[in-house]
């Protein structure tokens, strides 16, 4: 019983095919001038522009990449390089992907000044310290959609109306977590640049996505034979952006955010009874994503425990400068000490069924019980 979908999805069996098919026929490189090369170019560009009608917003252009982390390494610092002379000061938020956070560290390195938008409780941003931070010499900011790790969902239409009207920055945002099950299509301002990744929507690793406004200048990272309007050199793979069209075409018609709010709802509830629990960011958060810290238990002992009883559940990542243990999500939203060790995250996927969830209440009652009795000490 799977229950980490944030971390990674299963590939839709259509999506395989889409692959394998695409794989077979359209093998041909799509940069070549042959008839079967210009066959595969087609495909590509079908994929890429169907890619930019599910996101919406105006994005006009669209570079397939390798995933979630170079769409967001490609995104800040091919925007930043290229764009330097405009300013030198960026902002971010305190709990974005480490794929976002360790740029702008990187970049802090090389005398660029970063901002780092604190977060409430629940883990979201002010948008009067959003308003307060912005400056004339900012040039980008990055805020991501939906938290991988407590799942709080950024206001983005309302950061971009901020953004847009108070300055010159461009808007990059994370959306990792979201493609596919919020859409941005209905948003009368949002991001100019967004990153995806095939895996988190059922599609196949080592595939994404980003897209972007028209005439946004970006300094590319990988150079070579300039595929990729000269953003990202190598021979492009038609099969993976084919199979993450697929993924997030299906993704969209079949995705039931009305039964991930209802299950989500009954966890809340259910969790909240718990006295050695504590549910984060419960307000806030994506419908199908729930992390819940444990007093007196490590994250780690819980999620062997469930593992046991055949429950796939996974710990907040342990990404920290401060405490090896406590990841940078959970210090920023300052979650008591006594439970900062002892998150688990629930993340929901489309295929999961009552039962399941059924399952899942029955052990982390059981776990409840090992707790009282002092497992964790
Ligand atoms: C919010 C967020 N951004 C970026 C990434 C990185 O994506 P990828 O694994 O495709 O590099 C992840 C993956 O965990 C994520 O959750």
């Amino acid at each position: 019983m799977y229950f980490d979908h944030s971390a990674t999805t299963q590939p839709d069996e259509r999506v395989l095919r889409t692959f394998m098919d695409a794989s077979a026929s359209y093998f041909a490189n799509p940069a070549s001038l042959h008839a079967e090369g210009k066959r595969a170019e087609k495909l590509l560009e079908r994929a890429r522009t169907q890619l930019l009608g599910t996101i919406g917003l105006g994005l006009t252009e669209g570079i397939f990449t390798s995933g979630g982390t170079e769409s967001n390494n490609l995104a800040i610092l091919g925007y930043v390089y290229a764009n330097q002379h405009k300013g030198r000061h960026l902002i971010t938020t305190s709990i974005e992907h480490p794929s976002v956070l360790n740029v702008f560290q990187e970049l802090e390195k090389q005398n660029f000044t970063v901002d780092y938008l604190s977060v409430d409780e629940e883990g979201r941003i002010s948008l009067d310290e959003l308003q307060a931070k912005l400056q004339k010499d900012t040039i980008l900011v990055s805020i991501m959609h939906v938290n991988n790790e407590i799942g709080t969902i950024q206001p983005i239409e309302e950061c971009a109306k901020i953004i847009h009207s108070s300055s010159r920055a461009m808007f990059h945002s994370d959306c990792v977590q979201s493609f596919g099950k919020f859409s941005l299509t209905d948003f009368t301002d949002g991001p100019d640049l967004v990153s995806l990744s095939a895996h988190k929507i059922y599609g196949i690793k080592n595939s994404g996505f980003l897209a972007f406004r028209k005439n946004i200048r970006l300094q590319p990272l990988v150079f070579g034979g300039g595929q990729e309007h000269k953003l990202r050199s190598g021979t492009v793979s038609v099969p993976h952006a084919a199979a993450l069209a697929k993924a997030a075409r299906l993704l969209v018609e079949e995705v039931d955010m009305q039964q991930f709010r209802h299950w989500r709802n009954d966890l809340v509830a259910f969790f909240s009874e718990i006295d050695e629990c504590k549910v984060l960011a419960p307000n806030a958060s994506a419908p199908y994503i729930l992390s819940v810290a444990f007093a007196q238990i490590t994250g780690e002992i819980a999620i062997n425990f469930l593992q046991q009883q055949g429950l796939i559940v996974s710990t907040s990542s342990a990404c920290s400068s401060k405490n090896s243990d406590v990841s940078h999500v959970i210090e920023a939203i300052q979650v008591p000490q006594e439970f900062e060790k002892g998150v688990i995250r629930i993340s929901l996927g489309k295929n999961q069924t009552i039962e399941e969830i059924e399952q899942l209440k029955v052990a982390v009652r059981q776990l409840v019980e090992l707790i009282r009795k002092g497992v964790g000490k």
